[in-house]
């Protein structure tokens, strides 16, 4: 099954040497099939669950992929779900089916970082590793695939504004990459650093809500007030913050106006995780940390997996 969100991917631009004026999500994923001359021999079925630049992703969009994606899984027949998705947010967007799907069956996520009308766009490559990633034997969990490599969804990020290998895995690096049409695993794909145990009922949860839960993300740096935080705080919205992610200096420090203010923050019972703003690394526990540690997931992801964790309450 090859499930279409839009993206890049399926981006258009006026002229074709044009690889960053364009609209993202303006092509249908059956009409980007039919273009690719490699994937005639591949049985794709093709789903258009929406057609949206993924800066703009969010709670609807999330529900109906799981939802669609779970039933595909169930399906004998379906041996792998390719996921089509721009490049901003595809490691959210990993992160997030990982936690809640925990696939047995490979869930492959690809993407471009050029436009299809492009003199040289790198989508169809990409589909067409992605399709090669979906047949593979040790193929399990939830990957992302771009430029010849195979990401796990907890490492993966987006560390580049341009240049068509825009992804990396920091320390843990890629799973495998993809070669003239075969896969090179790296090491195994089993776990891929997965150390939150697998919750069974969290997606019912998510399923059933119309919000998720309000966690906001804050960089702690040099002269940080925290008036962002006691703002915050001070706001009655009709969606009350629930939890704080902040991203601190190096190893999980944070400038002591900024923790002043989430200190009154955790006692008006706001939950607060630590990360790094290190793109590299994680945040080593220790007893000194001024706040709970997010297990060493990137700002973007902690705050996802902190809402999921505020849906258990
Ligand atoms: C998007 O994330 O939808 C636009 C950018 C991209 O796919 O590279």
């Amino acid at each position: 099954m090859l499930l279409g969100t839009g993206g890049t991917i399926a981006g258009r631009a006026a002229e074709a040497a044009d690889n960053v004026g364009y609209v993202a999500g303006q092509v249908d994923v059956a009409e980007f099939v039919a273009a690719v001359p490699a994937l005639d021999e591949a049985p794709l079925d093709v789903e258009q669950i929406a057609q949206i630049d993924s800066k703009d992703m969010g709670l609807g969009v999330w529900q109906a992929l799981v939802r669609r994606i779970a039933a595909h899984l169930e399906r004998q027949e379906v041996k792998a779900v390719i996921v089509t998705h721009g490049t901003d947010t595809i490691e959210e967007t990993a992160f997030l089916l990982q936690s809640l799907l925990r696939p047995a069956k490979p869930v492959v996520l690809t993407c471009a970082m050029r436009p299809s009308t492009a003199l040289m766009p790198d989508g169809p490559q990409n589909l067409s590793d992605a399709v090669v990633v979906a047949r593979y034997e040790g193929a399990v969990g939830v990957v992302v695939v771009c430029a010849g490599q195979v990401h796990g969804a907890r490492d993966v990020a987006k560390v580049h504004t341009y240049r068509l290998d825009a992804f990396d895995s920091g320390d843990a690096g890629p799973l495998a990459c993809v070669e003239e049409g075969r896969v090179r695993a790296f090491r195994n794909w089993d776990s891929a650093g997965e150390d939150r145990p697998f919750d069974t009922k969290a997606r019912a949860r998510f399923l059933a809500i119309k919000e998720l839960p309000r966690v906001e993300l804050i960089t702690s740096h040099a002269d940080a007030d925290g008036s962002l935080v006691r703002g915050l705080l001070a706001l009655r919205h009709e969606r009350p913050l629930r939890g704080i992610v902040v991203a601190g200096t190096g190893n999980g420090t944070v400038h002591s106006a900024l923790t002043k203010a989430l200190n009154d923050a955790q006692a008006q019972g706001v939950r607060v995780r630590l990360t790094s703003r290190c793109v590299n690394g994680r945040v080593v526990p220790h007893p000194g940390l001024a706040f709970e540690d997010a297990g060493g997931l990137s700002p973007v992801k902690a705050r996802l997996a902190l809402a999921l964790d505020l849906l258990e309450v």
